[in-house]
């Protein structure tokens, strides 16, 4: 379980840059939930994640992870909670490194051995039969530096190694923005499976108002360091994309294009 208490960001305070990223913050995340994250550019969707995942500490306020507190604990240590996939394929794994070697660095995450400790055989099977679920062909290039894959395929990598570690969490930022629909659609689908299988808590930032309902069992929209809206139960079932819009546009009570979301992808 998550429990943010009162969490504020504050960016280059007390100067003429200040951004109050966040602004109070109150959020239970029950063990097993999975949410979709949606709201404007620059609303702080991201702030929360790096937040949750110790990239960035709160000016004020407090967070919980299954009744300890991680508030300011750093995110090497707090990897034993939290893993995380990023929108660009090309960070959070490393490009000079082969498939196996990144993957094995994920299994010794949060621990203090090294990396030949996780390539054993026995680590060997477990990865090619994890790359061959995701059926691109990969359980035969273990060997192959990750920085000679596509986008798609270091996505579904990362993925993997998002759960080989022991966390129950998993933060999910925009991670499929970057690749086409039907690379993309697979990855959701792969995320999906994972989530299930493994029984995880998850955060999905998504631009597309479709996967926010469609994916998870509940939606919060932010809007200017503020969480809006919260659906869901029966509430979030009978939504459609075009009223999540038309709610968040009489939301924020301003005139809004929601160019920024996609609604039918
Ligand atoms: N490291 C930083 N330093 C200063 N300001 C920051 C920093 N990170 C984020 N901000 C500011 O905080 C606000 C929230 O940013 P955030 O990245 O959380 O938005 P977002 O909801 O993820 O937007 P997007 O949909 O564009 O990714 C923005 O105004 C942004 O400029
Ligand atoms: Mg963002």
């Amino acid at each position: 379980m998550i429990h943010l208490h009162n969490i504020n960001m504050v960016f280059y305070p007390g100067t003429v840059l200040e951004k109050k990223a966040l602004k109070n913050i109150n959020l239970t995340i029950e063990k097993g939930e999975f949410i979709t994250v949606i709201g404007g550019n620059g609303a702080g969707k991201s702030t929360l994640l790096r937040v949750i995942t110790g990239d960035l500490f709160p000016t004020r306020g407090k967070i919980l992870i299954n009744n300890q507190d991680v508030t300011t604990t750093p995110p090497e240590k707090r990897a034993r909670f939290v893993s995380q996939v990023f929108q660009d394929p090309r960070a959070g794994a490393c490009p000079n490194l082969t498939i196996e070697e990144n993957m094995a660095l994920a299994v010794m995450r949060g621990k203090k051995r090294g990396l030949r400790m996780a390539l054993t055989p026995f680590h060997r099977r477990q990865f090619q039969e994890a790359l061959a679920s995701v059926k691109l062909g990969l359980e035969g290039r273990l060997g192959t530096p990750l920085g000679m894959l596509s986008g798609g395929q270091r996505q579904a990598i990362s993925l993997l190694m998002s759960v080989l570690g022991p966390s129950e969490i998993l933060v999910l930022d925009e991670h499929t923005a970057a690749l086409d629909p039907k690379t993309s659609s697979s990855i959701l689908k792969l995320t999906e499976q994972l989530i299930t299988e493994k029984k995880l808590t998850v955060l999905m930032v998504t631009h597309s108002m479709h996967q926010a309902l469609l994916m998870g069992s509940r939606t919060l929209m932010f809007n200017e360091g503020k969480i809006v809206l919260d659906f869901q139960g029966n509430e979030r079932k009978k939504l459609n994309e075009e009223e999540l819009l038309k709610i968040f546009k009489q939301k924020i009570n301003e005139e809004y294009t929601g160019d920024e979301f996609i609604l039918n992808n």
